[in-house]
């Protein structure tokens, strides 16, 4: 009984991320057309890492409203927070910085690709 049970939970687990999977695409159009998981697309600000900021942080960190008083409109910025080390803490959802964006980690293409720009001195 106890093993039916775990099954299910595990078969549960497994279905919901599926589903997950499939609305993160609807919902990330752009995504699938920059796709991020290309790794013959060059990691510049202006080919990827703007699009990703635009379609998963912007909301909440433009000249308007800038949670934590954090603004990711332009390149220097977004180079700013890179270089300091809170983007990269903060949606590697480490301790000590806030996890971003808040509730849910991006897509670990997305991730990778940001850690690629700033290994590769943040590209314009
Ligand atoms: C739903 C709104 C929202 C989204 C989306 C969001 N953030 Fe934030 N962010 C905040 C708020 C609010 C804060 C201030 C800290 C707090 O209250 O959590 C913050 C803080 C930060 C900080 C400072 C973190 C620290 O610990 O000092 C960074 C860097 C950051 N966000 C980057 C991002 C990036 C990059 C994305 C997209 C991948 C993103 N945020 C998406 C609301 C958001």
């Amino acid at each position: 009984m106890k093993n039916k049970i775990v099954l299910l939970i595990v078969f549960t687990f497994l279905l919901a991320s599926g589903c997950y999977y499939d609305s993160f695409e609807a919902l990330h159009p752009l995504d699938g057309y920059i796709n991020p998981c290309d790794t013959t697309l060059q990691s510049t600000y202006t080919s990827s890492i703007q699009l990703i900021i635009t379609y998963n942080c912007i909301s909440c960190h433009n000249a308007t409203y800038a949670g934590g008083n954090v603004n990711l409109t332009t390149y220097d910025q977004v180079k700013l927070y890179s270089s300091n080390g809170k983007i990269p803490n903060s949606i590697l959802r480490n301790s000590g910085y806030n996890p971003m964006p808040p509730t849910q980690a991006l897509a670990a293409c997305q991730t990778q690709r940001i850690q690629q720009w700033i290994t590769n001195n943040y590209p314009q």
